[in-house]
Formats: structure tokens, sequence, C-alpha cells
């Protein structure tokens, strides 16, 4: 496969390299793409130094995917470009998530939606893909009715220029501000810009993308999205109502024989799912389940995952590996 990786000099663009090499995806020959202010930048991949290109060259050159991280208004204007040269492009901005022309995958979840005919394929939120990779087991088995989510994300969340401010104030130095506020010491109930209706984007994208994503409109999420000063791994406090009554020991079962849920949950031991232990892994992890004991067929856990990686470069590449496997590409 002829690769090009779209915002390759990013946050996720990093981890993005790292997870086709690990992975060993068939790359035969790699385009890294980044504005034009790092073009003619070098980056590693596999040992080899690669220039950096910009936009217009990568689709002259016509790769068989293109994977994009580079924000939602480079893959607005971008994506389209690709896809008529031929490209199937996997994108992990928000531009394309709720076009309804669109599919938006998670390939344990949904990749048998896709078609040859995709050929702009999206990522969802990073805070999406966890959320949805615990549901998606208990929601067949019981039915969500309902689930009210709080997230405690990371920096990394942001990009590269709010990890480079919670890195100024640690080291007490002026900087540019990613946010309106410190982050160190601080929570911030603000990620992302807000819209009309006083929640964020973070928050409706939480409350909009599971149901594309399930393909099912009939359960209803309530999300408050929080920054807080971790390094990287996003973590969510999810209550969910089902229409059925569950078993704990069926729904830890369940949770346990997911691919890539990793059940993480003794408190006699205090083991439960944290950031710094979820990062660079792929796996999502799940624990502090309880039953929420004020209202009947109800759930309580704690989902924790790498954000940049299964929340965007491991997402995206196994949704190219699902193409490359099954000839849609
Ligand atoms: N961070 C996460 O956890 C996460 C998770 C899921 C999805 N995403 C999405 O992934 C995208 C990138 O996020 P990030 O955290 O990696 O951000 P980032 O660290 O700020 O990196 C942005 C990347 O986009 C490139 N870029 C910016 N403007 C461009 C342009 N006009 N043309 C070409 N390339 C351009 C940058 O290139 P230069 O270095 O040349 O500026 C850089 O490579 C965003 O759409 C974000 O919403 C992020």
């Amino acid at each position: 496969m002829k690769v090009a990786v779209v915002g390759a000099t990013g946050m996720v663009g990093e981890v993005m390299l790292k997870v086709l090499e690990e992975r060993n995806f068939p790359v035969t020959e790699l385009l890294l793409v980044a504005s034009e202010r790092s073009v003619g930048k070098a980056l590693n991949f596999k040992g080899k130094a690669h220039t950096v290109i910009g936009l217009a060259d990568a689709v002259a050159a016509k790769p068989d995917i293109a994977i994009f991280s580079a924000g939602g208004s480079t893959s607005l204007e971008w994506a389209p470009k690709f896809a008529e040269a031929g490209t199937t492009v996997i994108d992990n901005s928000s531009a394309w998530r709720m076009d309804p022309t669109k599919k938006l995958v998670v390939p344990e979840i949904n990749a048998g939606e896709l078609t040859k005919e995709d050929k702009i394929i999206a990522n969802p939120n990073c805070s999406t893909i966890q959320m949805v990779m615990a549901l998606a087991p208990l929601h067949k088995a019981f039915k969500m009715k309902r689930v009210i989510v709080s997230t405690y994300q990371s920096v990394s969340g942001t990009g590269v220029k709010a990890v480079q401010q919670l890195e100024n104030e640690i080291a007490g130095v002026e900087g540019e501000m990613a946010y309106p506020y410190p982050i160190g010491r601080n929570a911030l109930p603000h990620c992302d810009v807000f819209e009309a209706n006083g929640y964020t984007k973070e928050e409706m994208k939480l409350a909009r993308e599971p149901q594309k994503i399930f393909n099912d409109n009939s359960f209803s999420v309530s999300a408050t999205a929080v920054r807080i000063p971790t390094a990287g791994g996003h973590s969510e406090s999810v209550n969910v109502e089902f229409e059925n009554d569950f078993e704990l020991n069926a729904v830890r079962k369940m949770l346990h024989e997911t691919p890539g849920v990793v059940v993480q949950d003794n408190p006699d031991t205090n083991t439960y799912p944290m950031p710094i232990y979820a990062h660079d892994k792929d796996d999502v992890f799940v624990g502090r389940i309880r039953r929420d004991e004020t209202q009947p067929n109800t759930l309580n856990m704690w989902i924790v995952a790498d954000n940049l990686r299964k929340g965007a470069a491991t997402n995206a590449i196994q949704i190219a590996e699902y193409l490359v496997e099954n000839s849609l590409v």
C-alpha cells in the first residue's frame, strides 16, 4: 500500500507512524504530509528518514490510503481531492463524522458496513471510541436506554500546543496558551467550543456519535466533558440505564470476552483503570463496575484508554487493515 499520513508532525501523526510500524502495516511507500511550515522536515519511519511534503504533492502521488489527522478544515478541503484521485481517506477530525453519506467506524463494532465505494471514512471522537467499545456488548445484551457520561480528558487530546502549555506551567515558564485558563492544578469543564445549547462540541460528539455507530436512535447520551492536567489518556465515568436487568458477573464476563477491552476491576487489591497505565496501550480498560443502587437496571463503570492510540491512530489503522484484508482498497 502507498500510504499518506496527513498531519504526520502532530501528536496523533507521531503515534500513527509508531502504530503503522508496530502492526507491520503493509506500507510499500510512505508519504508524510503536513502544513507548509513543516515541508522539508525529516521524520523517521522504520529507521529511515522521510521528508515531509505538502498536500498538493501528496494528492498528485495518488496514494491508496490517506490517514488524516490535521484538523477539520484541512480535511474538509483536502479529503475530497484525495478521494477524487482514487485514494481512500480515513479521517480523524470531526469534519465528516455526522455527514450522512460517510461511515463512522469503530472496526470491532461496525466495520462490516464498509464497501469499496467509501472513499472518505470517519474515525469517531477519541472519547466516543473508548465509551462505545465498552458499551457495545452490553447494549447488545441488555439494550441501553440512557447513558450519562462525565469525562476526565488529557491535554494530549488537544494537540501539541496544549501539551506545551502544561509543560510550561509545570516549569514555571510563560508561553502560548492553548486553553483560556491555566490547566495545571485545574479542571476545565470546557472541551472544544461551546454550542448554542450550552453544551460543548465535545459533549455533543459524545451524544450524537454513538447513535450513528450503533445505527440506533433508541437510546440517548448526556455528557459533561472536562479537561484535566493528565499528560495522556482519557478517563470516563459512565452511568448506563438498560431496558433489561443484568447480573454484574455477566457484565464482567461479557466485557472480559470483548476483543480490545480489558477488565481491571478488583476493589480488594485497589485495581482499577488509570491513564498512566493505559499509556501506549491499544486496549480500552474498564473497571469500577457496579450497580447504580438508586434505580433499576443501571450500571456504573470507569473507562480509560490512550486517546492517541485507540482514540485516534490505532482505530484509524485498524480501519485501514480491515480495508486491505477485505480487498476494499
Ligand atoms: N489528540 C487526540 O487525542 C485526537 C484524537 C482524535 C482525533 N484527533 C484529531 O486529529 C487531528 C490532529 O490532532 P493532533 O492532536 O495531532 O493535533 P496537533 O498536534 O496540533 O497536530 C496537527 C497536525 O496537523 C497539521 N496541519 C495543521 N494545519 C495544516 C494544514 N493547513 N495543512 C496540512 N497540515 C496541517 C500539522 O502540521 P504542522 O506541524 O506543519 O503544523 C500537524 O501535523 C485533529 O483534527 C484532532 O481533532 C485528535
